[in-house]
């Protein structure tokens, strides 16, 4: 019952991706499918909250990635870097350790006519990088320590996440929040809806 549809995204409808179904069953599940959704979960089957939240700011404010190599760490689906090409970035490369997620970006990228660079291994991304962009990478705090090696591209980080309301870092500002829910509707908790961004910026960057 459970399928992939290419969607428009709700207040984002440029951007199109590969999604799965928004009446997805949400029953339960056999004990093998739980088992292997839970190995391997397809969090690239959805567009996270944190994901739409900034493709909205990216596609509403463009000057943010004009002309600029922009990295989209912890990509999924591919939404924040396709946001950002569409924007204008001069590059952008998309990251994630899933292999299907980089499937998926690279399926997306295609759908929206968009170039992306995809890789599984952060250190396989080209330098210099202007901006890294991190949407709902945090779900797991054993991802805390992504924080230091998006830091170690000395460009202007972008945090959001819906997950987290203090990163705990004096290195990062609170900027702004807004309301965005993931996308089809996960039916998550009413705290999961706001999308705190935080910012890094490097010394030196502009
Ligand atoms: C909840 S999804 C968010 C996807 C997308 N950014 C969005 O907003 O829709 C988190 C993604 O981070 C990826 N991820 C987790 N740890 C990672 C790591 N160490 N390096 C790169 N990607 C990672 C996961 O595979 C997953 O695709």
């Amino acid at each position: 019952m459970a399928r992939l549809e290419v969607q428009s995204l709700p207040g984002c409808e440029q951007i199109r991706l590969a999604l799965i179904n928004e009446d997805f069953p949400t029953g339960p599940l056999p004990a093998e499918v739980m088992r292997a959704v839970i190995a391997q979960p397809a969090y690239w089957a959805f567009c996270w909250g944190s994901g739409l939240g900034l493709a909205r700011i990216l596609l509403e404010d463009p000057e943010q990635v004009i002309g600029k190599h922009v990295l989209d760490l912890g990509s999924g689906s591919g939404v924040a870097g396709i946001a950002a090409a569409m924007s204008g970035a001069a590059r952008v490369t998309a990251c994630d350790i899933d292999a299907d997620a980089c499937l998926a970006t690279r399926v997306n990228a295609e759908i929206n006519d968009v170039a992306i660079e995809v890789v599984d291994d952060i250190d396989q991304v080209g330098r210099p990088v202007d901006v890294v962009l991190m949407a709902d990478v945090l779900y797991d705090r054993s991802n805390m320590p992504l924080l230091d090696l998006a830091a170690g591209f000395d460009a202007r980080v972008i945090v959001a996440d819906s997950r987290i309301s203090d990163l705990e870092r004096s290195d990062f500002t609170p900027r702004r929040s807004l309301e965005a829910l993931t996308y089809p509707n996960l039916g998550e908790f009413d705290e999961y809806r706001t999308v705190r961004l935080f910012e890094q910026t490097a010394q030196g960057a502009t």
